[in-house]
C-alpha cells in the first residue's frame, strides 16, 4: 500500500476521519510523539495496528478522547482521578481506570484488562480526528515494534512507510517524550510510567502520592484465563473447550476463514467465553506464526504458562 502523507488541516482531518470510520488505522500527530490511531470500538481496527506495527505482543493501547465527558463514558472516575484530569487534561497525562464494561471498547485494546488507558491530548489533529471520526481512538506511538517513537511525519514514514494508509503531518511534536501514565484506583496515584509531568506535580493533586514505577512492558497486569490453555490443538481433549482457527472448526472460530486480522480482534472475548464455559480446560487450534500470528502466539503462550512469573 502507498503511504499518503497530508497536512493536518481540515481536509486531511476529513480523510484520515473517513479511513478511521472504514477500520483502517492512520498516523496523527499529539503533543508528546505521534499516535498510530484506529477505531477503539473496532476489534478489526484494533488489530490492524498491531499488524502495522509488527508487534510481537498485545500490550494494553492508550484511548485518545476529546475530554473529561467523552472519558466519563468510557471509565468510572472517582474524585482524585476527576481532580487529576480537570487539572491536566487536555496535555500530556494519561490515566489508568476501571473500564466500563458497556462502553464498547474492543477488548483488544486493553488486552482484555478490567482497566483503561485514557488520555485527552491538547494537539489539534488528535482533537480535529476525534470529532470528525465520532470516535474513541486507540493510539500507540506509531513506530514499527523496537524502533524509537517518531516525533516528525518523516520518522513515522521511515518507519511505517507502506504499512499504513495515511500520516497528518503537522511537523515536530512538542515533548518529544511519551505521556506521563499513573493509574488510579481507591484514591491512591501510582506512577506508572514517567512522562512530560512529574510525579512531584502530580503529589500536588494526588490524594496519595505516587509510589512505585513500573516501566512500559514490565506490567504483571495482561489478562489470563483461569482454567488450563492447551495450544496447537487439533481436536478438543475430554472436558475441553476449543477454539479453533481455519480449519480446526471447534466450538468457536478466531476465523473460520484463516484470517489473522479477525483472529486478533476476536482473541481475548474468545479466552473470556472460554473461561465461562463448563468445562474443565482451553484448547486453541494452531495459528501461524507470521505477522499477527506471533503477536497471538506470543499472547497465547503468555496465557498457557504456569502463573508463578510476571508478564514481561
Ligand atoms: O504519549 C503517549 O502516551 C503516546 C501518544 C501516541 O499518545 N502513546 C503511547 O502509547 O506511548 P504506547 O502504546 O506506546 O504505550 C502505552 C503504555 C504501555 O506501556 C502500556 O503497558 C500502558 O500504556 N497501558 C495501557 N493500558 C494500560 C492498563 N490498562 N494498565 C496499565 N498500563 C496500561
Ligand atoms: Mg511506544
Amino acid at each position: 500500500m502507498t503511504t499518503q502523507v497530508l497536512p493536518a488541516d481540515e481536509a486531511g482531518i476529513a480523510e484520515a476521519a473517513r479511513l478511521i470510520r472504514e477500520a483502517q488505522p492512520v498516523a496523527v500527530p499529539t503533543e508528546t510523539v505521534y499516535g498510530l490511531a484506529a477505531d477503539a470500538t473496532s476489534g478489526e481496527a484494533v488489530a490492524r495496528i498491531y499488524a502495522a506495527k509488527g508487534r510481537p505482543s498485545f500490550n494494553p493501547l492508550i484511548v485518545h478522547v476529546a475530554g473529561l465527558e467523552q472519558a466519563e463514558r468510557i471509565a468510572r472516575f472517582g474524585a482524585a482521578a476527576r481532580a487529576l484530569a480537570e487539572r491536566y487534561w487536555p496535555g500530556p497525562l494519561t490515566l489508568v481506570l476501571p473500564l466500563r464494561e458497556e462502553a464498547g471498547i474492543a477488548s483488544i485494546v486493553t488486552a482484555g484488562l478490567p482497566t483503561i488507558a485514557l488520555r485527552a491530548s491538547a494537539h489539534p489533529a488528535m482533537q480535529g480526528l476525534i470529532a470528525a471520526s465520532g470516535r474513541p481512538l486507540a493510539a500507540p506511538s506509531a513506530n514499527a515494534s523496537g524502533r524509537i517513537s517518531p516525533t516528525k511525519a518523516e520518522h513515522v514514514l521511515d518507519s511505517l512507510g507502506d504499512r499504513i494508509p495515511l500520516i497528518l503531518d503537522a511537523g515536530q511534536t512538542s515533548h518529544g517524550l511519551e505521556s506521563t501514565i499513573v493509574a488510579v484506583a481507591d484514591g491512591a496515584v501510582r506512577l506508572l510510567r514517567p512522562g512530560p509531568i512529574s510525579a512531584e506535580e502530580l503529589g500536588a493533586v494526588a490524594v496519595a502520592t505516587p509510589d512505585r514505577v513500573i516501566a512500559p512492558g514490565q506490567l504483571a497486569s495482561h489478562y489470563a484465563p483461569a482454567k488450563p490453555l492447551r495450544l496447537d490443538a487439533v481436536e478438543a481433549g475430554a472436558d475441553e473447550w476449543l477454539i479453533g482457527f481455519g480449519p480446526i472448526g471447534g466450538d468457536v472460530t478466531l476465523s473460520a476463514g484463516g484470517d489473522l486480522v479477525e483472529a486478533a480482534a476476536r482473541l481475548f472475548d474468545l479466552l473470556h467465553d472460554a473461561d465461562r464455559r463448563p468445562v474443565a480446560g482451553i484448547a486453541v487450534a494452531p495459528i501461524p506464526r507470521d505477522g499477527l500470528g506471533n503477536a497471538i502466539n506470543d499472547r497465547l503462550q503468555r496465557a498457557a504458562a504456569p502463573r508463578t512469573e510476571p508478564d514481561q
